[in-house]
């Protein structure tokens, strides 16, 4: 029957839709404290008394007494029956809806079952842990308080292959049940059941909605296994959770959160006053995972252990991450540290620092492939530059793999010209080129013998930005009239570009009724200029239907490109003097009051440069 649906589903939808997103649709909410506010849509009101809290998902109106999740929310705004209000939500959220699924009455009972066992169970280990010394000490000298203990829950599994059976059987559960907790297994030889925790530090694993879904457990000294997870059950897929969730969403802010590698770092960070870390439950991460940071945490950073397995997995988490379409940040921690080393030795406020210092994926790969190449010598060196530039040829902004060129170059004193090469690989060639020598003192000298020239290069971003302007600019007056509200004649670096632009300029003055230019004309009048008719070419009969649909969204960029790639042009010029008159050690007043100027420059210049990203 198509009109079921399972709980799996329901679970599904609860979890991944935000009741303030769904309830946004219908009437404006506003943000009070932890709340948000509304006129109900269930009654008339004039003063807002609908609530929605974000943390708990619910709804409230204290004028008529509505009250809900998100589901009750769209089965009363709808219309419909909780099925179709599940289906509903499904349908926004893309979960799928098998068909033939019903809702199946005896698995959520048998999971009521299990949630029932694990309270049991971590209420048992809790007890065991607050009567046992030796476990009270380790966890002291862990840096682990009693607060902290309590609002994870901590317990202890004694040294006994049948503590947890006994008393869980003892509350009247059954052999069957328990063993489907994963709290007992059955012995090799089909004579009974054992324990499967033992002698271990426990840490149950709870839910948003707070139910034990299951645990890890960790050994007091050096034995092995060192940790111990409660297999994939009914209510546990470890893939699906995240250590540390539940005091997420009771604590943190949302703004940020931390994933850590082990159970013991998110412990220590929440016992240091940082309240947003999460780990994964021992298993390769997950895209659902990611899912989970997505939601509780608006900058999620991955802090892993320090060691190599932890880069690696670094990598991997990041690329991850990446491909859900969030940039995380990567902390990173001294060589050998995990985060709850770090910050039981250094403290909250060092462990902050490094958090203002965190790093985006190309920095932290910089850094890692800095650390792996030694940079002195020149095989590792074109190594390096290989790995980097496969790095930044991934980046879709031309700003940003310019930024990036530049600052690799800075960090390893690498040319710019040989990580360009490598990164815009064939793409890269002298066609898109233009001597600039050309433009020296803003006045076009075609004598090539009066100015010797300086090799820089126009960037192709630059100069498409360039070219697409010039073609909006003829033939569309109203364009044309946007853009030189932004830019001038000098901004354009490119000749024919420029040319161009002077002489458009000229025709929309001179005749206040044309539209647009004529490009017969436009060629008349560039008769005597020497001119690449390559460039001319794909300006004058360049089409603009393939342009994206928003023009002025279009020209707001393309004017943004070439004012930056203006800036760094200047930038280049002023570094240049800088560094002509650091070598001459010229120490007359004048060119001490001009080098004094152009630091300043360069300081407002790199101001600039950065608000431009
Ligand atoms: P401490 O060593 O007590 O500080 O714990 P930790 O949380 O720092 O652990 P570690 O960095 O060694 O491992 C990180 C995480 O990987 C742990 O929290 C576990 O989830 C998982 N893990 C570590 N060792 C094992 C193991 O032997 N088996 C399994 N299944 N998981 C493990
Ligand atoms: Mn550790």
């Amino acid at each position: 029957m198509s009109g079921m649906i399972n709980d799996d589903i329901i679970e599904k939808v609860n979890d991944s839709s935000d009741l303030v997103d769904i309830v946004s649709k219908y009437l404006s909410l506003k943000r009070t404290g932890g709340n948000y506010v509304g006129l109900c849509p269930f009654h008339n009101e004039k003063t807002p008394s609908f609530t929605v809290s974000k943390t708990k998902q619910l709804f409230h109106c204290f004028g008529c007494g509505e009250g809900g999740d998100a589901i009750s929310f769209i089965m009363k705004m709808e219309n419909l029956s909780f099925i179709d209000a599940v289906k509903f939500l499904a349908r926004e959220q893309g979960i799928p809806l098998e068909e033939g699924s019903s809702i199946d009455k005896e698995l959520i009972s048998q999971k009521e079952k299990i949630y029932e066992i694990n309270r049991e169970a971590a209420r048992f280990y809790y007890y065991n842990l607050i009567n046992n010394e030796k476990t009270l000490k380790y966890l002291k000298d862990r840096n682990i308080n009693r607060k902290t203990l309590n609002r994870f829950g901590l317990g202890y599994a004694v040294d006994s292959w049948n503590s947890i059976y006994r008393y869980l059987q003892g509350k009247g559960y059954s052999v069957e049940d328990i063993e489907k907790a994963g709290l007992i297994a059955r012995r090799r030889d089909g004579s009974g059941y054992y324990d499967k925790f033992r002698n271990r530090l426990m840490f149950p694993i709870i839910d948003t909605r707070g139910r034990v879904i299951g645990f890890g457990g960790r050994v007091l000294d050096d034995s092995m296994p060192k940790y111990l997870n409660t297999q994939d059950t009914i209510v546990f897929t470890k893939g699906n959770n995240l250590y540390g969730l539940n005091l997420i969403k009771d604590h943190s802010n949302r703004e940020r959160i931390i994933l850590v590698e082990g159970y013991m770092d998110v412990i220590a960070l929440f016992g240091n006053g940082i309240d947003y870390g999460v780990a994964g439950l021992g298993t390769a991460f997950t895209p659902n995972q990611v899912k989970l940071l997505k939601r509780y945490g608006k900058e999620i950073y991955i802090c892993y252990d320090s060691d190599t397995a932890g880069i690696k997995a670094t990598m991997k988490t990041l690329k991850l991450i990446r491909k859900e379409g969030v940039e995380p940040k990567i902390i990173v921690l001294p060589s050998g540290k995990d985060p709850d080393d770090f910050i039981n030795e250094y403290g909250l406020k060092e462990f902050q620092k490094l958090l203002d210092e965190s790093l985006n994926h190309i920095e932290y790969e910089i850094y890692i492939y800095k650390k792996k190449y030694d940079l002195s010598d020149v095989e590792d060196k074109i190594k390096f530059t290989k790995e980097i530039a496969k790095t930044l040829r991934g980046l879709k902004s031309p700003i940003e793999k310019d930024v990036y060129i530049d600052k690799v170059s800075m960090d390893t004193g690498i040319s710019r010209e040989a990580i360009q090469k490598e990164v815009l690989g064939k793409k890269f060639n002298s066609s898109t080129t233009i001597r600039r020598d050309k433009y020296i003192n803003g006045k076009y000298r075609d004598n090539k013998n009066e100015i010797k020239p300086i090799k820089t290069v126009l960037e192709p971003a630059h100069l498409t930005a360039e070219k697409t302007l010039v073609k909006m600019m003829i033939k569309n007056r109203n364009y044309y009239n946007i853009i030189k509200e932004h830019l001038t004649m000098e901004d354009f670096f490119n000749y024919e570009c420029r040319t161009l632009v002077g002489i458009i300029c000229d025709e929309y003055g001179n005749n206040q009724e044309l539209v647009e230019l004529d490009s017969s004309n436009l060629l008349e009048d560039l008769k005597g200029y020497e001119m690449d008719v390559n460039i001319l070419g794909q300006i004058i009969d360049g089409n603009t239907e393939f342009l994206p649909e928003d023009r002025i969204k279009l020209i707001d960029d393309l004017v943004k490109t070439i004012k930056y790639y203006n800036l760094k042009i200047e930038r280049e010029r002023v570094t240049k003097r800088i560094q002509e008159i650091e070598s001459s050690r010229d120490s007359e007043e004048g060119v001490v009051e001009e080098f004094k100027l152009l630091c300043l420059k360069l300081t407002e210049l790199d101001k600039k440069l950065k608000s431009h990203i």
